[in-house]
């Protein structure tokens, strides 16, 4: 199997990027497991790609190992956008899962239903080599739940309801992967990948 280094120690992220790339006979590995520090990367795009590039890029370049890094986030449309590509910072730098959603959860308490709109974003860049730069982005529509529901997934997926109804931490990996914005976009990268391997 060809090994491809995933720039991101989310463990969430690994497995789900794992499930996807494992058939193509690609197992994404972590810094870890390579035993590579990456180290702090400061995020300083604007946008879910840039900041997906700055990344890769970076692990790239210490490593020369074929890389694979995502950023992503949550969209809420009545809150213009937010929490967006401060996803992940959006309560704080300690802050835990269950802190970020139930701040999302208050900022949307007089949302009424038909506006609680929102998507997830996944962009993706994989540098192969020197020459061989690949960036695809997934998305999935939703909204956001008035409570939390369901134990698995991580992040915001207790307070983000799909089409089904179901929020995301209510569906099993593989529902998830079918529809997510993550499993969108490494769907692409995928499309992509094959015609360089
Ligand atoms: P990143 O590591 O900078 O890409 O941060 C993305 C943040 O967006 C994560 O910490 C989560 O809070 C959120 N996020 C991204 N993808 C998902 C998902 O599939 N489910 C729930 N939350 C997600």
């Amino acid at each position: 199997m060809k090994e491809f280094l995933i720039a991101s120690n989310n463990q969430h992220k690994v497995v789900e990027l794992n499930r996807i790339l494992n058939p193509l006979g690609i197992n994404a590995v972590t810094p870890q497991e390579c035993g590579v520090d990456l180290g702090d990367v400061e995020e300083t795009g604007t946008t879910f790609a840039e900041n997906a590039e700055i990344k890769a890029m970076s692990a790239y370049k210490k490593t020369s190992m074929p890389t694979v890094a995502d950023d992503s986030g949550l969209m809420v449309d009545a809150l213009d956008g937010r929490p967006g590509v401060y996803s992940a910072r959006y309560a704080g730098e300690n802050a835990t899962d269950k802190d970020r959603y139930t701040k999302l959860l208050t900022e949307m308490k007089d949302v009424p239903d038909d506006k609680r709109t929102a998507h997830f974003v996944s962009s993706i860049c994989c540098i192969l080599d020197d020459k061989t730069i690949i960036k695809v982005e997934g998305t999935v529509e939703g909204k956001i739940a008035y409570e939390p529901k369901g134990e698995d997934g991580f992040g915001y997926d207790p307070v983000f309801i799909t089409k089904s109804g179901k929020t995301f931490a209510q569906l099993s990996s593989d529902e998830k992967d079918a529809i997510s914005h993550r499993g969108n976009a490494l769907r692409k990268l995928k499309e992509e990948i094959i015609k360089y391997i």
